[in-house]
Parts: C-alpha cells; structure tokens; sequence
C-alpha cells in the first residue's frame, strides 16, 4: 500500500446483547471493563494471574515473559504442564462421565464419548505411539477425515510431547508429502477413507502415493478403520488403528514439558510458492485457547459446542481439539459435507444435538442464505444462544440473515478476527457486553495491544482510514517460529517495522466509535472460502506442468467463496487459433488439485501469449486483478512490452 485507503462501507446498525444473554454470560460488562482495566495496569501481570486461574501446572512458572530472544518471546518460561493432562486428567473426577464428544458421520451414525472414555482412548493411542519409538519432540504426521480419532490422534501426541502437524485431508499426495518432509515426521497416521459429499476421501490411497514419492523419514503408518473400502497395507510399515491400540494400557502418564515445548506445526500459505509450517507452543497457546473459549464463545458446563472447522486448520485445532475440551466443554464432531443428503444439514444437526453455540464461516452462511429460509426454518434453533464466524470478514447481508433466520434476533453474533499464527482470537466481541455491528469484528481482546499503522509505523487515528493490522505486544497464543525456517519467520512477521509491531498481512480500518473492519490481505494470499491460498503457490504448480510456460495467479471477487481463484496461462506451444480447448483447461485444473488440493483449483482461466510486465521484468498483478474482475483498465499500460495480449487477456481475442 503506497497510501492509505479511504472506505466507503459504513455500516450503522447496532446491535446490543439482550438481558437474558447478558443475566447469564460469563463476562458482564462490568466484568470486561475490570479485565481491560487490569490488562492496561500491568499486562504481563495480566497474562500471568489468566495462567495461573486456567492452567493446571506440573511445575509453577516464575517467569512470565521474557523478551530475551525476541521475537522469538517464552511466555510462562519455567513452567511445566501437558496439555492433553489439562483438556482430559482434570475433568476426570468432577466430569468423567459428562459427554465430550457428540460425533455424526454423514452417513448418520453417531457416538457419544465421555471425558473417562475419551481419555482411555487417548492414553492407549499415545502409549501405542511410544511403542513406535515416537518421543517427546519427534513430528508426527496426522492426515484424517473428521472424526473423533482426528482429537484422539493430537491429544496422543500432546500427551507424550509429541509435535503433531495436522495435514487438512482435502489436500493432495503431493502436499502431504511437502509437509511430511518438511517436519521430518517419522510417523503418519491417516485412514482408509473419510466420508465427504457422498463419496470416500481416498486418504489412505493419497498417503501411500505420498510416501512412494518420497518421505524416507516415516516408519510407520497407522491407519483408522472408517470406511472399510479395501486398500493397500504395506506389512511391516502399515497398522491398523484397532491393532495399534488393541493391548495397551488405557493409563499413560503424561510427560511433563515445558511452556515453550512445541506442541504443534500447522502449514500455511505465504507470498512464496513453500507453505510455512507455523510453530506454536504449549502453555501460552492453552492459555489464548482457553481465555477465547470463555471470554468470547462463553462456553459453560452446558453448552454443546459445535465448531464446523476440519481439524486440518487453525479453527480446527484451538476450537475442536483443544480450547473446548480444556474448559470441560462439549463438543459435535461431523464428518461430512453441509449439503449430504441436502442442504437442510446443518440445521439438522444442530437441533438433533441441542447445539448451543454455532461457530462457521461466512462462506458456508454464503451458500445457505442463497437457497433459501424454507430450509433452516424446517427445523427447531431454539437451542442455539450464540453465534459465531471466523476466517473471513462477513458481509451485512449474510450477518443479518444469520441474525434473524438461524439466530431468530435472540443470539448475539461474534465475528471473531484472527490468524493461524495468532493461535486464538484476537478481535472479537464479548457476546455480553460488546455491541456488536454487522460486518465488524468489532474491539480487540483483553491484553492484546491491537493497532492499525501507516508504512512507518505511526498509528492512524482516523476514522476510516486503511492501514496495516499490526499487533504491538506479544501474548500468549502467538506463534514462536517457522519450522526450520528462522529468517522467514523474522522477515515475514517482524521485517516491516524492525522487530517492534507482529504484521498480521492484513488492512484494516478503524470507524468513528473505533470498531475494527478488517478490509483484506496485503499479501500473495488469497482467502478462498474461508481459507489461505498463496498465489504463489498456485503458480508453481502451473508452471510445474510440462505443458505451461508462465502463469499469473490472482484473486477475483466471488459471491459465495469470498474470492475465487484466476489463472492467466502461458503455454509453451502456441495458443491454438481457436482458442484453448475446454479439455486442456480441465486437464490443468485437475493438475493443480493433484499439486495442492481441489480447493487450490483455478476457477477461470485465460491463455495468452504472455504476461503483462514491467519493463524489469515485474508482471503487473494490479493489471490482472483490473481484468480479472472485468473492470475496465484505468492503468497506465503504456509500459507493457506488448500491449495487444491485453485483449488475449480480456478474453476478446
Ligand atoms: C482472514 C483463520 C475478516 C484474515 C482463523 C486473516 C478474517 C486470515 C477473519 C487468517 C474475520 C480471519 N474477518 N477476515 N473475522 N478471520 N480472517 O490463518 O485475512 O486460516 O489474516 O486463520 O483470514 O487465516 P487463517
């Protein structure tokens, strides 16, 4: 951004908490007021007295913060804990037999699995794990349709101090093994299938790929047992889950491990074509999980939770696996897609559970809202209380739908900022306290010093001024490195303004009440229904293609998706007289999928003779977007080598 970007989208409505919810909510907002006014007293303070009210520790910490090796900054330093101790052992005596875990395939089997079982399954699985040879600190790989041996297979890691980085099952062989090589997994555990639109994921079939391909490090695979559809077991390498656990003990005694122990890695896109693996640690990653769980879902011994993220992303891992399950929570676990057998599911499942807190992103509020009320009107909502969206920002017209149709105006809506590497919320309503406006994740959280800044750093405080998103203290849940990768993560998050604010990658602005409206990435990556693709990522993948000589990645509007993937393509061969056929488009869409995952497939794609470039060489992405969207081209394109492939790009020749 060279300058400042002045919004046009101003949004009055109002929207304040309703009595009820407010009689009953955790945090009054008395009570927000005495968290802020404490947090900006003593902020370290403040984290501390949170850490010691939520976490049950081995060891107590003496050092809260220290800033030492920043940015690389140890929260609660020389303390000791287990985090799969903390979401399990201590609900034992006082919730062993309250329901954990409400799970629904998409074909409609259903299982409940209380805190007692849960912890049985978990112990068997983390000490099958060290019957493997897998130690504290080695990665495990997990690659898993949603299920609740997804939560079982991270808690088993967390238990025993395992590093587990959790591959989204929607992507391909070749991302699998990216991500297996990168974190020098040893073991991967996976399944032979997973339900998904009415069809089998074919994990297991992805997985063995994977590893033919490369991935020397693993030594065995664990495979679940889903589907049954027959697959490969290579003997000596491959166990079945069933087997893996059938005679270990149901006891294991978790190993205690520093705060600053790494208990996982999760693989995002950056501005390059090599997603970063995203290194959170133990104790301040528990602590953000939980302090959100309370302050801003209000999770209660009642409620019953339902997060709709895959455990292969953020959201799946602080608001599945963890964050609910540390509060004593419970929580529906669904396997499949919103649409099997229509596209009434959702609703379904939430009524059928007596789901109390609904927490999903605005592309799948998007594609509901499109088909119509007659379906969620079809079923009982009186159950739900609250609301939730994260990983993208909402636009006012679904938010209001979410707020009369599925919340009947009685549930407050929090739109919940924040990032993979922030590891929690970080803006977000306080659903009893927090005014709230459609399309505004309204104020950041207690203790994080959140900021909207100008290239060099200055605050902008006026009203409705664009910016950078900076965050300008470290906390707890914030991420401590980049696998392998230390430079990336300096220049990445601490380049732009010299180790002093973290740059979130996103603009933002402020209105006139100083609520916060997220307004986009300012980065390579796109957000596509929800969720990070690099275009840079995309583009390699193109290239990578025998057939491709240059591609151009780029993001366009979309109604439902957010934003939609386009493609510019330059072929080695000439481009046909006619045009490109349709088979060659599919023939390179079905590439991309296998190279990344069918969510990375381009949506549109034009050939040309070339790209649109600078005179050094730069290609003009600005350009691209003008054209992608179909906008006229008000940019100067004077300096283009060849400015007739303007038409080719259009679509006009
Ligand atoms: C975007 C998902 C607007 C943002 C938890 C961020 C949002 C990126 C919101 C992180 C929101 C997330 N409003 N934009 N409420 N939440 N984003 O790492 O661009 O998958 O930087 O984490 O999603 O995506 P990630």
């Amino acid at each position: 951004m060279s300058h400042n970007i002045e919004s046009t989208l101003i949004e009055e409505r109002l929207f304040s908490p309703s009595d009820e919810f407010v009689k009953q909510a955790r945090i009054t907002p008395d009570k927000l007021q005495q968290l802020r006014a404490e947090a900006d007293e003593d902020y370290t303070g403040f984290w501390a007295n949170r850490a010691n009210q939520e976490i049950s520790w081995k060891t107590p910490f003496s050092d809260v913060l220290d800033e030492s090796q920043a940015p690389h900054f140890r929260w609660f330093g020389d303390g000791e804990l287990n985090i799969s101790a903390n979401c399990l052992d201590r609900h034992l005596e006082t919730r062993g037999d309250k329901t954990a875990i409400i799970f629904e395939g998409e074909q409609g089997d259903t299982r409940h699995i209380s805190y007692k079982v849960l912890h049985g399954e978990v112990c068997a699985m983390a000490n099958a794990l060290k019957s493997y040879g897998v130690r504290c600190g080695d990665r495990v790989v997990i690659y898993m349709p949603m299920t609740p041996e997804a939560v079982i297979a991270m808690q088993a890691c967390a238990r025993i101090g395992a590093i587990h980085s959790v591959v989204f099952g929607g992507f391909s062989a070749e991302s699998l093994k990216d991500r297996i090589e990168d974190a020098g997994a040893k073991i991967l555990i996976t399944a032979d299938g997973g339900h998904r639109g009415g069809k089998i994921v074919a994990l297991k079939a992805a997985a063995d790929a994977a590893l033919k391909a490369g991935c020397p490090g693993i030594e065995k695979v664990i495979v679940l047992q889903r589907t049954q559809q027959p697959i490969e077991m290579q003997s000596g390498r491959d166990i079945w889950w069933h087997d893996a656990v059938a005679n270990q003990a149901k006891t294991c005694e978790p190993e205690w491990v520093n705060s600053e122990h790494p208990l996982f890695l999760l693989y995002t896109s950056g501005s390059t074509g090599k997603p970063k693996g995203i290194q959170h640690a133990s104790a301040g990653y528990l602590l953000g999980a939980i302090t959100s769980c309370k302050w801003v879902f209000d999770l209660q011994e009642k409620d019953v939770f339902w997060c709709t993220a895959d455990v292969g992303w953020i959201t799946g891992h602080t608001y599945v696996a963890y964050g609910p399950l540390a509060v004593g929570g419970t929580i529906v676990i669904y396997e499949g897609a919103p649409t099997v057998p229509d596209s009434g599911r959702f609703w379904k499942l939430c009524q059928d559970h007596k789901v109390t807190i609904f927490y999903t992103a605005p592309t799948a509020l998007r594609a509901l809202m499109k088909l119509g009320d007659e379906i969620p009107n079809q079923y009982d909502l009186s159950s739900i209380r609250l609301l939730g969206t994260v990983g993208e920002p909402i636009n006012p017209e679904a938010w209001m739908w979410y707020h009369t149709v599925i919340g009947k105006t009685r549930c407050p809506i929090v739109d919940t900022w924040w990032q993979t590497e922030t590891g929690a919320h970080v803006i977000a309503p306080i659903p009893g306290a927090t005014v709230t406006k459609p399309g505004s994740c309204t104020h950041a959280l207690p203790g994080m010093d959140v900021d909207i800044v100008d290239e060099q750093g200055n605050s902008i405080t006026a009203a409705n001024q664009g910016g950078y998103l900076v965050i300008k203290k470290p906390w707890p849940a914030m991420l401590r490195n980049v696998w392998g990768d230390e430079q990336r993560y300096k220049e990445t998050y601490w380049g732009m303004f010299d180790g002093k604010y973290y740059l979130a990658g996103d603009s933002a602005r402020r209105d006139a009440d100083g609520y916060f409206w997220i307004m986009g990435r300012i980065d390579d990556v796109l957000n596509v229904s929800g969720h990070r693709l690099g275009t840079m990522e995309i583009e390699s993948a193109l290239v990578a293609n025998p057939l491709v000589a240059e591609a151009a990645v780029v993001g366009c509007p979309d109604e439902i998706k957010g934003e939609a993937v386009f493609a510019f393509v330059v072929l080695k061969d000439e481009r046909p007289a006619g045009g490109v056929s349709d088979e060659l488009t599919q023939q390179l869409r079905t590439w991309v999928g296998e190279q990344i995952g069918p969510i990375a497939k381009p949506d549109q794609m034009r050939f040309a003779d070339n790209l649109p470039k600078t005179r050094s060489g730069k290609i003009m992405r600005r350009l691209l977007r003008t054209i992608a969207k179909g906008e006229e081209i008000t940019q100067d394109t004077s300096t283009l080598e060849n400015e007739s492939i303007l038409k080719q790009l259009q679509g006009i020749e």
